[in-house]
């Protein structure tokens, strides 16, 4: 099971959650044995401007770019789409992170945890940014990678006609293994910094915010969270929740949840909270948290099942092993949650939020940070059929996408192909048999059918 590219401990932490699988491990979190959390708002707090950038100048930013975007149909970094303006989501954060440093006279250091998978591409993007790297530190560092495994007997997949097919990112929990593994972790504190803000790079309002950062330094909190208020959309995920047994506070996802449960943790009255994964820790701390757990810090088991080849639904079904970054917060005594607006959570999982991002309704402000232009971001529901994979999508907008300021919701049924300068407004529902196309210039209101 080793392979040259792999650090031992890393391989430690696989077996550790092996064997945790191997024992029928489900993680489940019954509802009796937590309670509702609630926290500070970030617009309610006071934070001195130069605790900010105090904060910000011991700060370090991760960006997690090892996913691969299949959710859209993609096989490499989903931060190598274009957003707006020829920018792709690499070149907005780079543009967000050299104007802060400028902004604040602060080092910000912008380290990228890229997969395997997504390091090549990635590397390439940035080489334009030649004043990006901070001495001393590198660009990037890699996850580890682990054997995919046969559901039916957990032994490893094999897949001769690909063989990168049989290995995968174990999830984003995997940043603290690999932050120690490559040394960086050390090498961040030798070189003054404290903490770390860690975001994923398919969400552009992530950005390293002195308030922010300001508010963490001086709760002197190991580890803290960003979250959001639930909102019907987020049902169906996690939420955080408070242990009964321990008081800590704990993030429980819907793979988590026993049936009985399942009506408490769509309760969005009862579970008001979801996490952003714009997540901030103390490098001390972690150091500390990791050593004494001997690199393993022990989150709750993640296990995914898919298809060895993702593209091919007949290849035999795999577990992925996997752990998420956010869970850490049960393993610090003292962590904390902050509500921030949705300005800080602006996540592409599918190409409706990339229609979203695309669109007139954000802007690029100052510093290239997201400037929403409208009070509520619109609906989109577009036919997973024709629209589901980023380059079906790409086609059936070729001449960019309709302006969406005065649009509330945009339900896409059949296979519609959009003209140049179209304008929804209202609610709007569009169905076809066959192929359509939308002429230019159209204005689509909520009568249009
Ligand atoms: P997601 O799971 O939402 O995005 O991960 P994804 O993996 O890019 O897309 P799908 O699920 O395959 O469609 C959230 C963030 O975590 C990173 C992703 O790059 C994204 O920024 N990530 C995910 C990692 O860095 N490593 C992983 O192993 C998994």
């Amino acid at each position: 099971m080793r392979d040259a590219g792999v650090d031992e401990v890393a391989v430690e932490t696989f077996a550790h959650y092996y064997r945790l699988l191997e024992h029928g491990e489900t993680g489940m979190i019954p509802e009796a044995s937590i309670e509702p959390v609630d926290m500070p708002a970030l617009a309610d707090v006071q934070v001195a401007d130069e605790d900010g950038v105090a904060a910000l100048r011991q700060t370090a930013v991760i960006k997690l770019n090892g996913g691969l975007g299949t959710s859209m149909g993609m096989d490499r970094a989903k931060s190598l789409l274009c957003v707006r303006k020829g920018l792709s989501f690499l070149d907005v954060i780079a543009r967000q992170v050299l104007h802060l440093r400028q902004q604040y006279d602060a080092t910000l250091p912008l380290l990228l945890m890229n997969s395997f998978r997504t390091s090549a591409d990635t590397l390439a993007a940035l080489a334009r940014y030649t004043d990006l790297p901070v001495e001393g530190l590198p660009l990037e560092f890699l996850q580890n990678k682990e054997p995919k495994l046969l559901v039916k007997d957990l032994s490893p997949a094999s897949w001769p006609k690909d063989p990168e097919q049989e290995w995968c990112p174990p999830g984003h929990g995997d940043l603290y293994t690999a932050l120690r593994g490559s040394g960086l972790l050390d090498r961040l504190l030798e070189q003054g910094y404290r903490y770390v803000f860690v975001a994923n790079s398919d969400n552009l309002g992530a950005v390293p915010d002195p308030k922010v950062a300001g508010w963490f330094a001086t709760s002197g909190a190991p580890f803290a969270i960003e979250a959001v208020r639930r909102t019907p959309s987020d049902r169906k995920g996690g939420h955080f929740a408070r242990r009964r047994s321990d008081g800590r506070i704990i993030l429980r996802e819907t793979a988590q949840t026993l049936p009985a449960d399942v009506e408490a943790l769509r309760d969005l009255s009862r579970h008001r909270y979801c996490s952003t994964n714009n997540l901030w820790f103390d490098l001390r701390a972690m150091k500390e948290a990791l050593d004494v757990r001997g690199g393993i810090l022990g989150l709750p088991l993640i296990r995914n099942v898919k298809n060895v080849d993702p593209a091919d639904k007949k290849s035999p079904e795999v577990v992925q092993i996997e752990t998420a970054m956010g869970a850490a917060i049960e393993i610090f005594e003292g962590s904390a949650l902050i509500e921030v607006g949705r300005d800080r959570f602006v996540p592409v999982k599918t190409t409706n939020d990339l229609m979203v991002l695309r669109s007139d309704v954000y802007d690029l402000a100052d510093g290239f940070v997201l400037d929403q232009t409208v009070e509520e971001v619109p609906f989109i529901e577009l036919d997973d059929q024709y629209y589901k994979v980023v380059a079906d999508f790409d086609r059936r907008f070729p001449e960019g996408i309709p302006s969406l300021r005065k649009a509330s919701s945009l339900t896409v049924a059949g296979d519609w192909t959009f003209g140049k300068g179209v304008q929804v407004i209202g609610k709007v529902e569009l169905q076809a048999a066959g192929a359509q196309r939308v002429a230019p210039d159209s204005v689509l209101s909520s009568s249009a059918e």
